[in-house]
């Protein structure tokens, strides 16, 4: 079994990224800039926020932190929006997720200009991504590419089984794991809270990747010998040992899967790290304009 190193590979990755932004300032380029939007004190976006702010010092970039308080309008977040749509420093920016009830996801992402969504989640950069154009990728399945890619981890004719279908991980996962490119060129499932097989669905799989929320879900009767398991779980669960008061918890037992697999990530260190450090390329990415003018 070898263990997917994510925080070893993100903080290479940091580093590539930096040295590259220290080229094009040395060159005379802009510095990219990242700008983020945080509305309310949820704990969990608190801490995704402040990593995103520490990974742009980092990289080398310009970061722009914007606070609003629960009681925002809907109104008032889209003219930040609209704001930030038309700065020309702003290279990318992103709305951290999830926001208060009254507002809607769905109209603030459509309301960011698909050129500057390093999140991947406007509808042209899914529709762009779900026919293989060159676009924002979504952060986290991005990030499991990479992994993938970095481990030489065969991808081409294996069966993957993804479990859970959000919009943010599991189906941009699934598109990218059947796109005809590697990694990718699998054969995909989705599995999700009404899949009658899933036991059997995962017991089939070359490749699991766990995507559904449930601290662990995935078992080792679900586990073929020698599969590839990647877990996306990151559930917050007491724990009175912890300063903070909680663990992150996978959506994989870890203790009784991971010595079945040829490769697994761990929770923390595994996917985690590397979901900023897509975002870190998107940003550096919409700030060299490789995508969109
Ligand atoms: N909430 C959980 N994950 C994410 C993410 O990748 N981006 C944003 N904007 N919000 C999130």
């Amino acid at each position: 079994m070898q263990l997917i190193d994510g925080k070893a590979t993100a903080a290479a990755i940091k580093e590539e990224i930096a040295e590259e932004v220290r080229n094009i300032v040395a060159n005379g380029g802009k510095r990219p800039h990242l700008a983020a939007i945080l509305v309310g004190h949820d704990g969990g976006s608190e801490t995704y926020v402040k990593n995103k702010v520490l990974a742009c010092e980092a990289c080398g970039f310009t970061s722009t932190l914007i606070r609003f308080e629960d009681d925002v309008t809907e109104q008032e977040l889209l003219a930040q929006v609209d704001k930030l749509n038309k700065d020309e420093d702003i290279d990318g920016f992103i709305v951290q997720l999830p926001l208060p009830k009254h507002i809607s996801d769905q109209k603030v992402i459509e309301a960011i200009d698909y050129r500057k969504d390093v999140d991947g989640f406007h509808p042209i950069n899914v529709g762009r991504m779900s026919i293989g154009l060159p676009c924002y990728i979504s952060a986290t399945p991005n990030g499991i590419l990479e992994l993938l890619r970095r481990y030489h981890i065969e991808t081409s004719g294996k069966k993957c089984v993804v479990l859970g279908r959000s919009n943010i991980v599991g189906k941009p996962m699934a598109q990218l794991m059947m796109q005809k490119r590697v990694p990718g060129d699998a054969t995909v499932t989705v599995c999700h809270s009404h899949s009658q097989n899933l036991k059997e669905e995962c017991r089939n799989a070359d490749i699991i990747i766990a995507a559904i929320g449930i601290p662990n879900f995935v078992t080792a009767d679900m586990v073929k010998p020698g599969a590839v398991v990647i877990d996306v779980g990151t559930t917050r669960v007491p724990d009175a040992s912890k300063k903070s008061g909680f663990r992150l918890n996978g959506d994989v037992k870890f203790d009784e899967v991971s010595p079945l697999c040829s490769f697994i990530t761990p929770v923390p260190g595994g996917v985690g790290p590397m979901t900023i450090c897509s975002l870190m390329k998107n940003t550096l990415a919409a700030g060299k304009k490789e995508y969109y003018q």
